[in-house]
């Protein structure tokens, strides 16, 4: 299967072409990466002073800002340099938002925004935990962050002025699932409870949840697996912006520096197929409800 899909979006605006319209949350849906090779994010003058490491508050990898409180976290920045580092992500959660809306008109009205992020550190060379080490392919799911069935679908721009970002995307997710499935033990009775009462998770682990932490530790963890599995490594322009569902398309982001990378939720009672979402690829080899 070609993973990426190309679409001639030289707008963050629609209406978008029938053409692009009919095609781009199929290609979502089944796994590709949707690619925008003319979609720029254009930075003024003054805002380019931004692409440096500088701006972060020397403990976050990223300047992240959440949409629906207008909170900026991840800057040791203050005053006017903080309000136009802020400006900067809202106009990149706008243009998404306006993006996904064209592109995906059967989502609109049904995602709802997580955080967006500036990410100004270089990743080649980062010393992290295993869990943490977005190096190793991974499906994404969050250990404090039950999404009990809800899809992660990102969109990321390059806005390195002169290198590409560098991805391996790895096998679909039924396949990963059905590798990885076997070794991962039914969550325990009453878990959920206690973690969710000790704050540890905000809201309920199901056991959806419990399974794609699962995969996403077994597989970060699994050397030939990362190693073996097949994979495509793809060198993502810079000047150019992608989406895709990082929650069933096994990724890793091997180096780059300067991108932006806006999170939306979205229900799988949404999509155009919600068979092809991992809570539904899930329920059917485990065999029973897990959200
Ligand atoms: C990730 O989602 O694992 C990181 C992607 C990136 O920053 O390019
Ligand atoms: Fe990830």
């Amino acid at each position: 299967m070609e993973i990426l899909e190309s679409i001639d979006a030289a707008s963050w605006v629609g209406p978008f072409s029938p053409e692009i319209v009919g095609k781009s949350a199929d290609a979502l849906e089944t796994g590709k990466l949707l690619y925008a090779p003319q979609l720029p994010f254009e930075l003024s003058t003054s805002e380019r002073r931004f692409l440096s490491p500088d701006c972060l508050d020397g403990k976050s990898k990223n300047v992240s800002f959440r949409p629906s409180t207008s909170v900026l976290k991840g800057t040791r920045y203050e005053g006017v340099d903080r309000d136009e580092l802020l400006g900067m992500l809202r106009r990149y959660y706008n243009q998404t938002s306006a993006l996904l809306k064209g592109l995906c008109p059967g989502y609109d009205g049904h995602l709802t925004p997580g955080f967006t992020s500036f990410r100004p550190a270089q990743i080649a060379g980062r010393s992290t935990s295993w869990r943490h080490d977005d190096t190793r392919l991974h499906v994404d799911a969050f250990p404090s962050r039950p999404l009990q069935g809800l899809r992660i679908l990102r969109v990321f721009t390059n806005v390195n002025p002169q290198t590409p970002r560098n991805w391996r995307v790895g096998e679909q997710f039924e396949q990963a699932a059905a590798h990885f499935l076997p070794e991962i033990k039914p969550p325990r009775a009453g878990m959920a409870s206690i973690l969710s009462w000790l704050h540890i998770t905000k809201g309920r682990r199901t056991p959806y949840d419990h399974f794609m932490l699962g995969i996403h530790d077994r597989m970060k963890a699994d050397e030939a697996y990362q190693s073996k599995v097949p994979q495509t490594h793809l060198a993502i322009a810079p000047g150019t912006t992608w989406a895709c569902y990082t929650d069933s398309v096994s990724h890793a982001a091997m180096s780059g520096q300067f991108a932006f990378e806006q999170t939306f939720y979205l229900p799988v009672t949404a999509m155009k197929d919600q068979q092809r979402s991992p809570l539904r690829v899930l329920e059917r080899l485990v065999g029973r409800k897990l959200a």
